[in-house]
């Protein structure tokens, strides 16, 4: 069946969430920073993931906002970060990290060839509506769809059947699209289409389904839902 609707993760997959450790870095005054900017920006991610998976299975919700910050925290003290002024810097970052820059044409290249496009992301709308708009891509996607709206963070199947919910569509007709190995095979599992964008050169996760697709980068995904 063909593909109808392109479906993308936001954070890790649109735009590029090691950027908020990365600009910091470069302001004055930021010599530890720069030194270990990497590491907070790595552990930063993993913290903030392992809590999304962890207060699903516990059936203990907060928003992605307080995932965000609580991984953030303990991410600065791993680094030997005790800087309040830093932490707000950081987290101002965060609601305008990049797109990547082949982000607008992608999306561009879809739209002009009748797919419906969307974010499906973790991420508080709050927060998402911050990443879009710094990304000027708003008139670029027909929705962006929160887990705020199911109360439960990825891969809970909850998340993947706001898809359908929002296009009438079947799992089948959907190309989803992530970064984030994991969220790319609990995808295929659920019966979506999927790309795995493996910008790092990862292994791909041993998980109960493998992703479709494994791309570099986005700048193919249209070619790609054409041939499907
Ligand atoms: C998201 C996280 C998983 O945007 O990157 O949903």
């Amino acid at each position: 069946m063909p593909v109808t609707t392109c479906v993308f993760d936001a954070y890790g997959t649109l735009f590029d969430v090691a950027a908020a450790a990365r600009i910091a870095a470069e302001q004055p005054g930021q010599e530890h920073l720069a030194k270990v900017w990497p590491r907070l920006a790595a552990d930063w991610r993993t913290k903030q993931l392992q809590y999304t998976w962890l207060r699903a299975v516990t059936g203990e919700h907060i928003p992605f906002w307080q995932v965000t910050q609580d991984g953030l925290d303990w991410a600065m003290e791993a680094s030997g970060l005790d800087d309040p002024v830093l932490r707000e810097t950081l987290l101002a970052l965060y609601w305008e990290l990049p797109a990547y820059p082949e982000v607008p044409e992608m999306l561009k290249a879809l739209k002009d060839n009748g797919y419906s496009t969307a974010i499906l992301s973790n991420g508080s709308p709050d927060m998402l509506d911050g990443a879009v708009d710094f990304a000027d891509i708003r008139a670029l996607l027909d929705a962006v769809l929160s887990v705020e709206d199911v109360g439960i963070f990825k891969p809970a199947a909850k998340v993947y059947d706001m898809v359908g919910t929002r296009f009438g569509t079947t799992p089948e007709q959907v190309l989803f699209v992530s970064s984030n190995g994991w969220d790319a095979a609990a995808a295929a599992g659920y019966g979506f289409q999927t790309v795995w964008v493996n910008r790092a050169g990862e292994p791909q996760d041993r998980l109960a389904a493998r992703p479709g697709h494994v791309l570099s980068d986005l700048s193919t995904v249209p070619e790609l839902a054409k041939a499907l």
